[in-house]
């Protein structure tokens, strides 16, 4: 169940017992908004869980556990995009920001799908104002390739090449 583990945080496979926590973030205002922009309803969330528990792909995309506190904090990790490039992504709660933990799972991530997966690159979308996911992007080697520029929101785009 295990995918991968860090210093600080396991990285598995989602399981039920992850819904509430899940659902308490995605009903966050604060967590959504650059991700959707708007805080989901219970349903909508549980929705979400279970629908995201349906996709099977080779490609990593865990629950993040926070191995001091055995508790779920957050989900992550790499995932299909339209035209077969790879992304990465990264959500954690409120109460765990700031303390490099989104950094940690996103360079696991990463070395992961280049290691293992030997893909030839991962990219990442961020809602423009993302200053926090942009940082994490810049320490985990991101480089900024384009800003596309939308009527009510807009994303700049950036890449990790595997050298
Ligand atoms: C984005 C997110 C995952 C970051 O998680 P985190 O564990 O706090 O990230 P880290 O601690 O690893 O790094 C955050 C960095 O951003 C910086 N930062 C945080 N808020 C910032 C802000 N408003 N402006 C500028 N920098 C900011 C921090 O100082 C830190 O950089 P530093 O190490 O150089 O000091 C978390 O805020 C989150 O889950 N947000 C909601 C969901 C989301 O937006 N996900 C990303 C979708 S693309």
């Amino acid at each position: 169940m295990t995918v991968l583990e860090t210093e600080r945080l396991l990285l598995r496979e989602p399981q039920l017992e992850d819904l509430d926590a899940f659902c308490a973030m995605e009903m966050d205002p604060d967590v959504r908004r650059f991700v959707g922009g708007y805080p989901r309803t219970r349903e909508e969330a549980e929705r979400r869980f279970r629908n995201g528990r349906r996709h099977k792909t080779n490609l990593p995309f865990c629950s993040i556990i926070l191995k001091a506190e055995n508790s779920y904090i957050g989900r992550g990790g790499l995932h299909p995009m339209p035209g077969g490039a790879v992304g990465l992504g990264f959500y954690l709660a409120r109460p765990y920001w700031g303390r490099g933990l989104a950094t940690e799972a996103a360079r696991a991530f990463v070395d992961y799908g280049f290691r293992e997966l030997k893909l030839p690159r991962i990219v990442s979308a961020v809602e423009v104002g993302n200053a926090a996911s942009v940082r994490v992007l810049e320490k985990t080697g991101f480089n900024f390739l384009r800003r596309e520029a939308g009527e009510r929101r807009s994303f700049d785009h950036f890449e990790l090449r595997n050298s």
